[in-house]
């Protein structure tokens, strides 16, 4: 995720900025850039360190602003790197963020004259703050001005060289902190940046702008009424505001599950039409109007999401649709038939399967389409077309919020294609409602992780576990599985709740508990009859279940409820509260959740 650091005071900004982007590379990113008014800007793509060779005696101010960049729109390059000048290179923005309305404000500016030299949407900020400056000629009105042009979420700060010695930074939705030191200020997206030189704090809270100087730091409001805030006193260490005072990533961003919600949506959402916008794939529209088939591929929870992906399409595109592993379908000799759309998940990228897969159909002349986090990596150059989760980095080796934004981005798919293959405007308005309201809800969800962990320490001492769960929620089943076995080492089965009494039920006695998905959805009674048959042998049973559901409650050993939501988007409230159990299981057991043995994040060998 995008990282900002600021520094203003009376010492060489150059290696200060410096510091706090390498304490910031661990948010992950792709490429860096630093503006000093006196010096100017300097930017890498790659690691921090391709900054170090030009920090020289001779870059030298005191003031300065730093950004290490994580791709959202436009590939990682220098021309997209932030620091972002305006046309005359007068001033210069860090931003993290999204500009929603940015498409809008670089037409309008365009027309007007200015040059646009990079892809992203933060740049626009930069000469909308310019054409502000020009006109009232002081940065602090020019930005809250700009500002409230802007749709989405911003987190930026401004420097300019007229006045090298004051920041304005501002904060929407993207976190900002000032750092308080004597006689020297800081700003920083994350605290950890400034823990080396203060440990006094303002995190700036929505709707709030601060000015920094030498000689003291103002907050204000973008109206411009005045806020006092005292600073706090952090005494954590930096690995723990890393965490953002989490034990483990993997819980730090299993609790970033709404936002994550919110930012994959975000833009893409047409609710009064009952569509979707993705910008991706508006070059391939023209194909995917006449798409006859598609086959959905990935890699253990890629492919899990594939498998819900391919429900909710098959019901809404009437398209037929198949899931298969990409381990799997790189091997397979069918012939595809033309009008056939293969789309690949990789939260990474570079899944060696995943690309061999796309790789292998790209050759029968298939079109081929990609549901990835990061931006500009292979498989997302490899494809013909695609969509990026915009989940931000995913620290943990276990796959949490990037498998929920993989799920929210189907169901966007879903209606993007349901619109054009005969769902109806009832359908699109119900799904997309049920979109726009997911992250409210899943707040609720993550309300429910005090229970989920007292559930998790009954459960801990158990060696197996049966996860049951049946159409939407089939796949979350092995998801739930999944996210055990990897961060407990415990044996869990995922299965198909009707394929119990094939064969699994002879496993089932007290000693062997069932994890069950019920959400009251169209097999709900058929989910219950399937609990009973655990119930029969003994089985205990912890059940997720829709609230305000008491029939499960009086057949249940435990449940968990989540709030109701339309039918096919119950796995991604259903997935959190499995990831919460999973976690908490393993941190019980004494395992290092975020780097389980024998695992790594990406994995790029066959
Ligand atoms: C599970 C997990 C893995 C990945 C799989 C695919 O928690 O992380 O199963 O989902 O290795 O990785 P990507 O999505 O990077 O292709």
């Amino acid at each position: 995720m995008c990282g900002i650091f600021g520094y203003v005071g009376t010492k060489n900004a150059s290696p200060i900025l410096f510091n706090g982007l390498k304490t910031l590379e661990y948010r992950g990113y792709d490429s860096a850039g630093i503006f000093i008014p006196e010096a100017g800007v300097l930017k890498t793509v790659g690691v921090v360190d391709g900054l170090l060779e030009h920090i020289g005696s001779n870059f030298f101010g005191t003031s300065g602003i730093s950004h290490t960049r994580w791709a959202t729109h436009g590939v990682p390059s220098k021309e997209n790197a932030h620091p972002h000048g305006d046309c005359s290179s007068e001033l210069f923005i860090v931003h993290n963020g999204i500009v929603e309305n940015y498409q809008e404000l670089r037409d309008r500016l365009t027309k007007k004259g200015h040059t646009i030299v990079s892809d992203t949407d933060s740049e626009v900020l930069a000469h909308i703050v310019e054409e502000h400056f020009l006109r009232t000629k002081s940065l602090e009105r020019a930005v809250t001005s700009a500002l409230k042009e802007v749709r989405g979420t911003y987190g930026i700060a401004v420097l300019s060289k007229s006045d090298p010695n004051t920041i304005v930074v501002a904060r929407m939705g993207s976190p900002i902190v000032l750092g308080i030191g004597d006689g020297e200020y800081f700003v920083s997206s994350d605290a950890s940046a400034v823990l080396g030189y203060t440990k006094q704090v303002i995190y700036l809270n929505d709707g709030e702008c601060a000015t920094l100087t030498p000689k003291g730091y103002r907050i204000f409001t973008l109206r411009h009424k005045k806020r006092t805030r005292r600073p706090t006193d952090i005494d954590w260490d930096i690995e723990e505001v890393k965490k953002g005072g989490y034990e483990y990533f993997m819980l730090k961003e299993i609790m970033e599950a709404p936002d994550v919600l919110a930012d994959s949506a975000r833009g893409r959402l047409v609710s009064e039409k009952g569509m979707a916008r993705l910008g991706g794939l508006e070059d391939v529209k023209g194909k995917l109007k006449h798409v006859k088939r598609i086959v959905i591929t990935g890699c253990g929870s890629a492919y899990y999401a594939g498998l819900v992906g391919r429900s909710m399409l098959e019901a809404y595109t009437g398209i037929p649709v198949e899931a298969e592993l990409a381990s799997e379908l790189r091997y397979r000799s069918v012939v595809f038939d033309k009008g056939t759309a293969v789309l690949a998940i990789s939260q990474s990228g570079e899944t060696a399967d995943t690309l061999a897969a796309i790789r292998e159909t790209k050759r029968h002349g298939l079109l081929t389409l990609g549901i990835v986090n990061v931006v500009d990596s292979t498989i997302a150059r490899e494809t013909d077309a695609g969509v990026y989760n915009h989940a931000g980095p995913e620290i943990g080796v276990a796959s949490t919020k990037a498998f929920v934004s993989q799920l929210e981005v189907l169901a966007l798919l879903t209606l993007f294609l349901g619109r054009m293959h005969g769902m109806s405007k009832k359908d699109g308005a119900e799904l997309a409602r049920g979109i726009a309201r997911l992250p409210k809800k899943m707040d609720e969800v993550l309300k429910e992780a005090g229970r989920i962990k007292r559930i998790a320490k009954k459960y801990s001492k158990y060696n197996n576990f049966l996860f049951l769960g049946r159409t939407y929620n089939f796949p979350i089943a092995f998801e739930g599985a999944l996210k055990l076995k990897e961060v407990s080492y415990i044996h869990a089965e995922g299965y198909g709740a009707g394929e119990m009494k094939h064969g699994p039920i002879a496993m089932i006695d007290k000693s062997f508990p069932t994890v069950a998905i019920v959400p009251k959805d169209s097999v709900y009674e058929k989910m219950i009859s399937n609990i009973e048959e655990v119930k029969a042998r003994d089985g205990k049973v912890f059940a997720l279940a829709s609230r305000g559901d008491k029939k499960i409650e009086k057949l249940v050993d435990d449940v968990v409820y989540v709030p109701k939501t339309h039918e096919a988007l119950t796995p991604i409230l259903m997935t959190v509260p499995l990831q919460l159990f999973a976690y908490y299981v393993g941190v019980m057991r004494g395992y290092n959740v975020d780097r389980p043995r024998n695992l790594a994040k990406s994995v790029t060998v066959e």
